[in-house]
Parts: C-alpha cells; structure tokens; sequence
C-alpha cells in the first residue's frame, strides 16, 4: 500500500485556497500542483539574530520560483477569456514560469528579457518550455514599457504583476505561513524587485485576517538592492546595477503597493548593498543547508542588517532556487584543479 494512502494529495493553490481566488466553476485550472512550499525552521539564523526564525522556501515551486503562484491564476484566467497568447517582461523567473503554464495551456509565449542580465538558468527554462524568447537591448523597466502597449497592437494578455491575477494567486503564500504557524508572524521579510510580491504578501495577510483564519498582522520589512533602490531614494533609478539580477529594477509597477503594505504594516523598505546579499547567501548555504539566489538572500541580509525585538517571529522568504544562477555560485568560489586518479592524490586533496 502507498505510504501516502488516506493522505489526500495537494491539489495547487487554486484549489486549496479557490474561496480568496478570483475563479469560477467555468475557470479551465491550468497547474503545476505549484505551492505547498517548506516553511523550514532556521536555528542558526534565529540565534544569530536573537528571534525564531522561518524561510520559507519558494524555490521548491514547480519553476523554481515563487512566480508560479501567480501564474497558474493569469494563466487560467487568459484561458478563460479564450487567449491565445500571452506575454511578460522579465528578470528571468516570470519568464520561466510564464513559459511553462503557458505550454501547459496550449498558448503560444513571448518573453521580453534584458539582453546579457539574466540568469543562464532561468533563459534555459523559457526556451526548452518553447516561449518565444526575445533579448531586448535595454533594462526590464524599458522591457515591461513596451508589454505594456503590446495589447493595443497585437491580441495578447500580459501575465507581469500589473495583471491583478498575479497578485491574487501570489496571496497565497502568506495563506499558507498562517496555515502552518497557526497566525501570522510578527515581522515579514522580503525582497523587493517590481514590488508585486510584497504587494501580494500584505494583501494576503489582511484577507486571511478579515475571514477570521489570523489574528494578527506582521510587520512587512522590504528589501532592495542597493544599487536598484527607487523606493528607497524616492525616486526611478534610469540604470540600476545588482549582482541580484532578478531585483534589477530602478521603477516598479507596484511602488505603491509596496509603500502601502511598509506603511499600514508599520514596517519599512530599506536597502542592502551586493556585499551584504552575497554574505547572507553563502550564510544561508553554509548555516541553513539553503541554496537560494541572490535576490532571495536580500531578505535574510535585511534582517541581519534591520534586526527585529528579541524573540520576534520571523518569515523570510527566499523567492527562488540557488540553482538558477550556478554561474553566480561558482564566482564566488574556488573551483578545485583536477587531480590524478590514485588513493594519495585524492586523500591528500580531501586534506584528511
Ligand atoms: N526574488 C526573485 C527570485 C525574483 O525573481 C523577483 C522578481 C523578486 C524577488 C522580486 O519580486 O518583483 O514581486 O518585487 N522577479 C521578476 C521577474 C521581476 O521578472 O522574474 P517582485
């Protein structure tokens, strides 16, 4: 007998959470079985900043990412209104994720992606799931300006955060933090890119509270890198540079979402600096057994940065897979010369 027998099999997030979603029984489901994603205790990390800990990890997310989330409901919904195709500016993630939900649907995807700044890994996943990959010479700020006129010239629906399906199926992953803790932690943090997750983050929190399922509201700590900070200066930056290339952002389409959930939240966006980032990914790698990407390590670097009262409990989520961006792992380590096959070489190499 199945080891999982009686254990009723998670159905994706549409059908765990469909009362909050924005669906019909006439909305044709097109899932992954994406969500349902570990909330891993972190111990080293907790008495490093002197609070119970949480990551919750989004890389386990059938793309690797937590774009998934939002892209089974744009998905879906663009079925449902009898699309065809559909189209997104990217960092790489959306792109990864838009291209395989829309395989699953049958559509044809384009990708808008900035030439030379995305991870090998992520534009791997938008070719081999077959999307019309095209390499803008320019940012993603430029990439998503022309998307967004893309529907008055051709019949497509954007499937970027600007698309309310977007949010509303990225609600969920704070449905499942209280679904796990039992309410809602007392700080939340998260990196912020086009500001559409901690947007979805808050939203999510404040719905779970209003249907009775939370009793309390974090407080949402955001997180730029330093060199792609608009919100935090207050103003567009025409060329941001990260090392976190998903974050690479200088005007989000959510700014005000993000500000609202800081502000109402009684937390904050604040800035991390690449040096930062890198050591709380390799502090992640090394401590926590976590392999996560950079932009996701922003939310750990703030923490350590921002500090939260003693025994505060946290949730840090780590947005995306370490995996996507091997060549960043690799540039920040020694990659060991080969030695020759006898047991002296290899025991002196293993240095034991
Ligand atoms: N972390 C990762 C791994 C991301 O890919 C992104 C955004 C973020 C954090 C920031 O989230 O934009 O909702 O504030 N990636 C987008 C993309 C921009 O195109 O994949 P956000």
């Amino acid at each position: 007998m199945s080891r999982l027998a009686g254990r009723r099999a998670w159905r994706g997030i549409i059908e765990e959470y469909r009362p909050y979603l924005p669906v019909t029984d006439e909305t044709p489901v097109v899932t992954l079985l994406e969500g349902a994603t570990p909330l891993l205790p972190a111990p080293r990390l907790s008495a490093r900043v002197g609070a119970e800990v949480f990551l919750k990890l989004e890389g386990l997310n059938p793309t690797g990412s937590f774009k998934d989330r939002g892209m089974t409901l744009a998905i879906s919904r663009a079925a449902e209104a009898g699309a065809e195709a559909v189209v997104c500016a990217s960092t790489g993630n959306t792109s990864a994720s838009a291209a395989a939900y829309g395989a699953r649907a049958g559509m044809v995807c384009a990708v808008l992606i900035p030439e030379g700044h995305i991870a090998l890994g992520k534009l791997a996943q938008a070719l081999v799931h077959g999307a019309r990959v095209v390499q803008v010479r320019g940012n993603f700020d430029v990439a998503l300006e022309i998307v967004r006129e893309l529907p008055a010239r051709a019949p497509v629906v954007v499937v970027n955060s600007i698309n309310p399906d977007r949010i509303a199926g990225q609600m969920t992953g704070a449905f499942e933090i209280v679904d796990v803790l039992g309410d809602a932690p007392d700080v939340h943090c998260i990196p912020v890119g086009n500001a559409g997750n901690i947007t979805a983050y808050w939203r999510g929190y404040l719905e779970y509270r209003k249907a009775g399922r939370s009793s309390v509201l974090p407080r949402m700590l955001g997180f730029q890198a330093a060199g792609a900070a608009p919100i935090v200066n207050g103003a567009a930056v025409e060329n941001p540079e990260t090392i976190a290339t998903a974050i690479r952002i200088g005007n989000p389409a959510s700014w005000y979402g993000a500000t609202a959930a800081a502000s109402e939240s009684g937390g904050g966006i604040h800035a991390v600096t690449d040096d930062e980032i890198l050591q709380a990914y390799r502090f992640l790698a090394e401590e926590e057994s976590v392999f996560c990407e950079a932009a996701s390590a922003a939310s750990v670097a703030g923490l350590v940065k921002v500090g939260v009262p003693e025994g505060s409990r946290v949730v840090c989520v780590l947005t995306g897979h370490g995996l996507k961006d091997p060549d960043l792992a690799i540039s920040q380590l020694t990659v060991p010369t080969a030695v020759d096959a006898d047991m002296d070489s290899v025991l002196a190499a293993i240095g034991l």
